[in-house]
């Protein structure tokens, strides 16, 4: 009982105190406050974004060397669209071509992962997003595909085209021009499949018909035969 008292009477007296300070101690906005440990609060590195009179534009950080190119950031001088893909054509080549053999493994990979949900495992344009009502890319196997060099390849890849969307914020340019190198591959093995004999093409021809339409083929005039490597591409089927 008694102790309790004597804490009332020391709490007492330390509001006091408070108050007294708070009234007594003269209010001086003009002046910094106390600082605790001040080199935590000012440090004696520059601050990124602060000035300095040291250097002549006056700020700390300084804009890099015109023509500076950050490491593994290497800048694609190529705009989306036609001029973009025209300028692929003329100018770009498969930096890993000479590489070709060791790069398939990963790029099969990329094509497994990115393409061939809508392009099919063979690149015939029968992936399960496109059975499933996404329109049918054209088949990679085509004779429009096989015209297209490297250089349109990767720029479709990284900007897509058309229904197809770009895939540079997923794929590495290393991986895309990989992925690639898969394509040339699948049209290059569906090269070696024997095209159906002369003779057996009339009779092939009406029946693949259906086949084929869905695919949205390249053929145009309904009369025009069945172009070899799309036939072949049937025939070979469940590769
Ligand atoms: C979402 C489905 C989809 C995915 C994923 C996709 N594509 Fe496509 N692709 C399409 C469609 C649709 C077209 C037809 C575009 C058009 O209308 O021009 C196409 C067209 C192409 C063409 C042009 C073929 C030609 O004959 O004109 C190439 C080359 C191609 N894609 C490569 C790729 C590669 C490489 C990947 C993976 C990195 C990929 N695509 C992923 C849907 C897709």
């Amino acid at each position: 009982m008694r102790n309790r008292g004597v804490l009332n009477f020391v709490l007492l007296m330390v509001l006091v105190g408070i108050v007294a300070l708070a009234y007594g101690l003269e209010q001086r906005p003009d002046l910094r406050a106390y600082e605790y440990l001040p080199e935590m609060i000012f440090p004696v590195a520059a601050e990124s974004f602060s000035q300095t009179p040291a250097l002549p534009s006056g700020k700390v950080e300084q804009r890099p060397i015109l023509g500076t190119i950050a490491r593994g950031r290497m800048p694609l001088h190529l705009e989306p669209g036609p001029e973009g893909a025209a300028q692929a054509a003329r100018e770009l080549i498969n930096p890993l071509a000479d590489d070709a053999e060791a790069q398939l493994e990963r790029g099969g990979e990329i094509f497994r992962t990115y393409c061939q949900v809508c392009h099919g495992p063979g690149g015939e344009g029968n992936g399960p997003v496109a059975q499933r009502g996404f329109p049918a890319p054209p088949s990679l196997l085509a004779p429009h595909a096989l015209e297209l060099s490297d250089g349109q390849l990767f720029h479709i890849a990284t900007f897509g085209q058309g229904n197809m969307p770009g895939h540079a914020s997923q794929i590495d340019r290393l991986d895309r021009w990989r992925a690639i190198l898969r394509i040339r591959q699948l049209q290059a093995a569906a090269a070696l499949v024997p095209a159906p004999a002369p003779a057996l093409a009339p009779v092939l021809a009406p029946a693949l018909a259906p086949v084929l339409a869905p695919t949205e083929s390249t053929v145009s005039d309904e009369a025009a035969p069945v172009p070899a490597v799309a036939a072949a591409s049937v025939q070979g089927g469940g590769r």
